[in-house]
């Protein structure tokens, strides 16, 4: 029989399309040295019992105890690491001021690798804590201190892609934070890049480089496009804040006579591996741009919430093709919680369908078609996520990664409402992703190695 360095036994959800949610009901899975899932065995397997034979009772051998149940580890899109320092601070000004008011004073203090590594080891550690095994993270513009936050995800065994970030236009951005000048921005990111694929090869999880204009209102054309080419060059991921609000779609249409998407486009920076946060304000030629070039939308709903000036029409896009994942965006989101968010990615569809001006008639109040259904919002927060990202990740499935999170539903002190011990597992499923808190998380993998537990 083969050797698996791993065997895991208990029920598991996991997303078989965005509306349906597979059941895998004491399910074995058999993880390979490597930390991926070699080989799935549902107990009407005939293997199943000769497997178990073998492995149960011994070292490597992984039960779920009553009322726990498995989910893939969760993908955030788009989380500012060094705002974790501010969250829950000043959302009700309009972005351009917050921007300007809190978030760039605050990350101007990350030249301080003391200050930095303070915040990046508890941000990563907060968000194994809540579920995500997978980050996209934008650090600030200071490359020592992106490189730093890169090193604590490859501690802690979080898969971090990091951005350091550029904002070089020094019309737009305030002197004591921005890049010296368009050349350092450039040379600081390709440094950066070439330091974290180093890095890479001593992890078992992986970390990646991320090619990161803010957005377009920080950056020169020539950055924009140098750093296009960086992308090319060495076939990164890419990120940036897309369409988000009023103000930042307005400023990107004066400036290019185009919608952001179609700017970014001309610069190199849609590609397959590209995820553009927000996006609200994409419209349909937009869309098949995204579809086309591969690029994914990271929806922040909370955050959108505050800054965006609008909802995202995300059961629209998903119907062009689209990739999307959730993102937290910490800290225009206030919760480092990709539950919490997949929760607000479905009220906020809801309204949109539904409406919310009551002095219009019901039939005139909203857009059809709008809601999306909480299965969905799972797939956004997994496998969207994963194909957002293009890494197997995302996914309880041969082939992809060991990233879990087991959620324990019997705990006395966080318990979740299940009185009947023959419950229909799709209503625990939907109680599990409406009810879980961090508490509920007893541990979490990433790779087949465990990265946070809590006893
Ligand atoms: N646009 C440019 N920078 C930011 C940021 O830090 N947060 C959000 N929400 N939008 C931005
Ligand atoms: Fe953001």
């Amino acid at each position: 029989m083969k050797k698996y360095s791993k065997v895991f036994k208990g029920t598991a959800f996991s997303s078989k399309s965005p509306k349906e949610v597979q059941i895998l009901k004491d399910y074995l899975f058999c993880i390979n040295a490597d930390g991926m899932i070699e080989k799935t065995i549902s107990p009407e397997e005939a293997d199943y019992q000769i497997l178990l034979d073998a492995y149960e009772n011994k070292e490597n051998f992984h039960c779920l105890a009553h009322g726990q149940y498995f989910l893939p580890g969760f993908v955030d899109l788009h989380v500012h690491a060094p705002q974790w320092a501010q969250s829950g601070n000043a959302l009700d000004i309009p972005l351009y001021d917050w921007l300007n008011t809190y978030t760039f004073p605050l990350e101007s203090k990350f030249a301080d690798l003391d200050f930095a590594k303070n915040v990046y080891e508890e941000v990563v550690s907060t968000l194994l804590a809540n579920g995500t095994t997978t980050a996209l993270y934008f650090a600030t513009v200071h490359k020592e201190a992106s490189l730093l936050l890169a090193e604590i995800c490859a501690k802690k065994g979080q898969r971090g892609l990091v951005g350091k970030v550029v904002m070089d236009d020094p019309e737009q951005n305030p002197e004591y934070y921005r890049d010296a000048d368009t050349e350092t921005a450039l040379a600081d990111t390709e440094e950066f890049i070439l330091a974290v694929k180093e890095l890479a090869k001593s992890t078992k999880q992986g970390v990646y480089p991320v090619v990161t204009p803010r957005f377009i209102p920080s950056c020169t054309d020539e950055a924009l496009k140098g750093l296009g080419e960086l992308a090319a060059k060495y076939d990164t991921h890419v990120q940036s804040h897309c369409s988000e609000s009023d103000w930042e779609h307005g400023y990107v249409k004066e400036r290019f006579n185009k919608n952001d998407a179609f700017a970014l486009n001309d610069f190199g920076l849609l590609r397959e591996k590209s995820v553009m946060a927000h996006c609200n304000f994409l419209d349909d030629d937009d869309a098949d741009l995204f579809a086309e070039t591969g690029t994914a939308i990271g929806h922040c709903p909370i955050s959108n919430a505050y800054f965006a000036n609008s909802v995202i029409p995300i059961a629209h896009l998903h119907s062009k093709s689209v990739d999307i994942g959730l993102g937290s965006d910490i800290s225009g989101g206030f919760s480092p919680s990709l539950f919490d968010n997949a929760r607000q990615a479905v009220m906020s569809s809801r309204m949109l369908e539904d409406g919310v001006n009551p002095k219009l008639p019901a039939e005139e109040r909203g857009v059809p078609n709008s809601r999306i259904t909480i299965n969905e919002a799972f797939y956004l927060t997994t496998a969207g996520g994963g194909e957002s990202l293009s890494l197997p990740i995302g996914r309880l499935a041969e082939n992809y990664t060991w990233d879990v999170q087991i959620i324990d539903t019997s705990l006395t002190s966080a318990k979740l409402p299940i009185y009947d011990a023959n419950e229909d597992l799709h209503d625990i499923f939907q109680k599990i992703m409406y009810l879980t808190r961090p508490e509920n998380i007893r541990e979490v993998w990433v790779q087949g190695e465990k990265v946070h537990s809590r006893n």
